[in-house]
């Protein structure tokens, strides 16, 4: 399996932080947000990674990451890096799209990179197989997300992108683990009514098959993607870190 990391887009809910640089180079306490979710995927055993984001700021993503030679796998080999270029903040689907060749025959999980998790993805990828999974946390303002409708035993019902009548507040998270199918799933898509290819109508396709899982993430998440979560999720990550090290210390 290998991996998709979004990086793209303006971030104009940051605005005038992100006007001269990428949401995801900005700080998460003590490394840039695109740190997490790379760590994310390696402890999740995926060493082979495409970072999709847009024209201006491919350059400092390469500066900052190379091809990869700060991140090593558990036999301590160097993970690999490559990028790829989203010209028009389109959506997740198109990103999606834009590393099809990358994936190649494979599986793929694709993480937004503005999604900050602790839960580790190991066991889930290793159980994977077929069809998409996606993972869930309740939220409080279910607007503002993807939301999924599931029963008492996992099941999704629907799924529906910043419903206005949201039927559960089970917010589906950046995380998405996709068989190959996904690609085909992306022809014939349309944008939806904000100019972009929603992952949600992917999801959507999967679901009528019925190889749409759920899983409910057990940690903290958080979509670090306005003024107000950047600085929550860095005050989460300070006092996660300041508890390990006591711990670590006594
Ligand atoms: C995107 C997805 C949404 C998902 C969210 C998670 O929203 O469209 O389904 O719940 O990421 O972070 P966006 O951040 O693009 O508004």
């Amino acid at each position: 399996m290998k991996g998709i990391i979004l990086a793209g887009g303006f971030g104009t809910r940051l605005y005038p932080i992100t006007k001269v640089t990428n949401k995801h180079l900005l700080p998460i306490y003590n490394k840039p947000m695109i740190y997490y979710p790379i760590e994310a995927m390696v402890k999740a055993g995926i060493n082979r990674i495409i970072i999709i984001t847009n024209p201006p700021h491919i350059n400092d993503f390469v500066n900052l990451l190379g091809s990869g030679q700060d991140f090593k796998d558990k036999n301590g080999k160097q993970i690999q890096i490559v990028y790829g270029i989203q010209n028009k903040p389109s959506g997740i689907a198109d990103g999606l799209w834009i590393a099809k060749d990358y994936i190649g025959t494979e599986n793929c999980i694709l993480i937004l990179g503005d999604n900050i998790f602790w839960d580790d993805l190991t066991t889930h990828l290793k159980k994977f197989k077929d069809g998409a999974m996606i993972f869930l946390k309740e939220v409080g303002d279910p607007q503002r997300f993807g939301i999924a409708e599931i029963d008492e035993n996992n099941n999704v019902i629907s799924v529906a992108e910043k419903p206005k009548k949201p039927k559960s507040n089970l917010a589906i998270t950046g995380i998405y683990v996709y068989d190959n199918t996904c690609f085909k799933k992306c022809i014939g898509q349309r944008a939806s009514a904000r100019g972009e290819y929603e992952i949600t109508d992917i999801n959507n396709l999967y679901l009528k098959e019925g190889k749409l899982r759920a899983i409910k993430l057990k940690k903290e998440w958080f979509d670090a993607g306005t003024i107000e979560s950047l600085l929550e999720t860095s005050n989460f990550v300070k006092s996660y870190h300041e508890k390990h090290s006591s711990t670590t210390k006594n």
